[in-house]
């Protein structure tokens, strides 16, 4: 257990807990505000972000940008990124099972910690693992499900976006879903108009 944000990050940096450390340049711990009331639950790092330790930055990172511009949220100050694992999977394959149950332990107490209100997944990985086994982001995105008091969400992973544009307008509609829902269960430090 962890009492700080600070000492979390600090011991995560030097984190060995899987074989993933082996081929890592950056640890990417997460992003954003970490007082947000909102996070996002990626994948894992890409080529971009174990360069530069940031979430997101990549081509899949300008996306996600515009979409949550599309509903007045800006990820500095309205949101927090992380991803299921920290470190970047070789080639950008799938974070195994046992690489999985390691990270979440961080990512477990990053929650712990934070306390949000909403939790955002992206994409088929995060959804799979933290709201439902059989999760299947084409039929159940968009639906927010209350667990351990958190309300939780999974959309399209911004890569899917990128290869499959008609899936954009459904994207759209759950970012929409995401403000209708923070406009209800979160505090004045988001105004929307
Ligand atoms: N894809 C992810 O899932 N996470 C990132 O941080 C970048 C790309
Ligand atoms: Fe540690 Fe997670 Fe990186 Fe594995 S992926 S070494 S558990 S920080």
């Amino acid at each position: 257990m962890y009492t700080n944000w600070e000492t979390l990050k600090k011991e995560c940096m030097s984190c060995t807990r899987c074989r993933l450390c082996e081929s890592r340049t950056n640890i990417v711990f997460g992003g954003g505000n970490e007082n947000a009331e909102v996070m996002f639950i990626g994948e894992g790092p890409g080529k971009q972000e174990d360069l530069t330790g940031e979430p997101f930055v990549g081509r899949c990172g300008q996306l996600l940008d515009k979409y949550l511009s599309a509903v007045d949220l800006d990820r500095k100050t309205d949101i927090y990124i992380a991803n299921m694992v920290k470190c970047r999977p070789p080639q950008n394959r799938d974070p195994k099972q046992d690489e999985q149950d390691e990270c979440i332990k961080w990512l477990c107490e990053q929650v712990r910690i934070m306390r949000p209100k909403i939790i955002v997944c992206l994409g088929r990985i995060a959804a799979q693992r933290l709201i439902s086994p059989d999760f299947k982001v084409t039929l159940d995105h968009g639906v927010f499900e209350r667990k351990g008091g958190i309300f939780m969400m999974g959309t399209f992973h911004p890569a899917s976006l990128l290869r499959n544009q008609k899936q954009r307008p459904q994207a759209l509609e759950d970012f929409l879903k995401l403000r209708d829902k923070m406009r209800e269960v979160c505090g004045k430090n988001y105004n929307f108009s």
